[in-house]
């Protein structure tokens, strides 16, 4: 087993990884399991491994559990409000413990719901898609989208600790083993030449589903995340470095509508655009923008918003949610740019007539 801490002082919290965890007894060492546990799911992870993870959960008592419709689309207060109902109905108590077995989208709802139950209990992650694995289920950002933009409601909490079961990843559909592999181009883009050069290396594996090279980088996507994480909790500086090519992606996730581009695939466009504005700018070398675009191509991607989705995008109506990003401040726009491979950096006060350019260009259906 591989384990990282998550060094918060009286807050940290261990990150554990390994095929097989969950049958292992070290998955949940030094973890208290009270009398209310709630194992919180959606209906399709519920039905691959909801009884399993219940009945192994330890414990004197059996976890209750709530199995959530699947979706972006559900990432939302209605549902939030169903764990709360649940909790409600268990009477759970302060020492409560939230179990958030999925993927990202659960784990923001079920961390979200465990931040507000009676102010704040513990919630261990348990993430099941690699997206999950090696972004969200780690950090501590909570939250639900509202109509009007993603994650706009929500909270930073930290979880109790992160068990990682890389075989859960054998039943993941191949366009969310993608969607995740975004994520994972994301760190070495963003601040780690030789771990790009190592998803360059390897791509093909990694989108085969080798096993034994994504523990790796779901091992190494962990280190970084966890590194800043203790550097920038609450995201004052380095932390917004995560971010990178998410105001655009966020953007055009929300305007497509929720549910039709993965939050992945959406980031990997997203990316892209980053990395075009910043060559437009001359402060990117267009070779790296091709050497990124040539591995999400290989990582199975899209690197261009999709004709059938472009076609009904309205630039200036991104542009407008790009301004609600949490990135901003006092209405500036604030971007993660980038000067190349394993270099991104925060751009304050962005000229917005730039982004609108591009944005029409984005959306103008050579997009395939
Ligand atoms: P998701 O949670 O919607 O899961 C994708 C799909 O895969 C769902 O249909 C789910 O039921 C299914 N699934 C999950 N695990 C499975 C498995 N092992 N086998 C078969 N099917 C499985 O999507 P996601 O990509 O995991 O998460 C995206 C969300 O994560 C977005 O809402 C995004 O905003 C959020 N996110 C949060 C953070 C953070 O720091 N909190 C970081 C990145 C992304
Ligand atoms: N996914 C970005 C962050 O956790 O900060």
């Amino acid at each position: 087993m591989l384990q990282l801490q998550v060094e918060l002082g009286t807050r940290a919290y261990p990150i554990r990884i390994a095929p097989g965890l969950l049958e292992r007894r070290e998955a949940f060492a030094g973890l208290h399991f009270p009398q209310h546990v709630l194992l919180v799911t959606d209906t399709h992870v519920g039905k691959l491994y909801g009884d399993r993870v219940r009945r192994i959960l330890p414990g004197n008592h059996e976890a209750a559990l709530i199995a959530l419709p699947p979706g972006e689309q559900h990432k939302t207060l209605v549902s939030a409000m169903r764990i709360f109902n649940a909790l409600a109905e268990m009477q759970a108590s302060r020492d409560a413990l939230v179990v958030a077995l999925g993927g990202g989208v659960i784990g923001d709802m079920a961390g979200f719901a465990a931040a507000c139950w009676m102010r704040g209990v513990r919630c261990l992650q348990i993430p099941t898609t690699l997206l999950a694995m090696v972004d969200s289920s780690v950090g501590g950002k909570t939250a639900v989208d509202l109509p009007q933009g993603k994650n706009l409601v929500g909270a930073f909490h930290q979880p109790c600790a992160v068990v990682i079961d890389t075989d859960l990843l054998a039943t993941l559909p191949p366009r969310e083993l993608a969607a995740g592999l975004a994520e994972v181009v994301k760190y070495g883009a963003l601040g780690d030449e030789s771990f790009f050069a190592w998803v360059e290396q390897h791509a093909d594996a990694l989108i085969a589903g080798d096993t034994a090279r994504l523990a790796q980088a779901v091992h190494r996507s962990c280190a970084h995340k966890a590194r800043v994480v203790v550097a920038d909790e609450t995201e004052q500086g380095e932390r917004a470095l995560l971010n990178f090519g998410h105001t655009f992606g966020h953007a055009i996730e929300a305007e497509a509508g929720y549910g039709n581009l993965l939050h992945g695939e959406a980031v990997a466009i997203g990316m892209m655009l980053a990395a075009r504005l910043s060559s437009e700018l001359g402060i990117a070398p267009l070779l790296d923008v091709a050497r990124l675009a040539a591995v999400l191509e290989r990582l199975r991607l899209p690197v261009a918003v999709p004709a059938k989705i472009a076609a009904r995008l309205d630039p200036s109506a991104l542009l407008a949610r790009m301004r609600l990003d949490k990135k901003n401040v006092s209405g500036r726009l604030r971007l993660i740019l980038w000067r190349g491979i394993g270099h991104a950096f925060v751009a304050e006060n962005v000229d917005s007539h730039h982004v609108l350019d591009l944005l029409t260009d984005a959306v103008a259906g050579d997009g395939g």
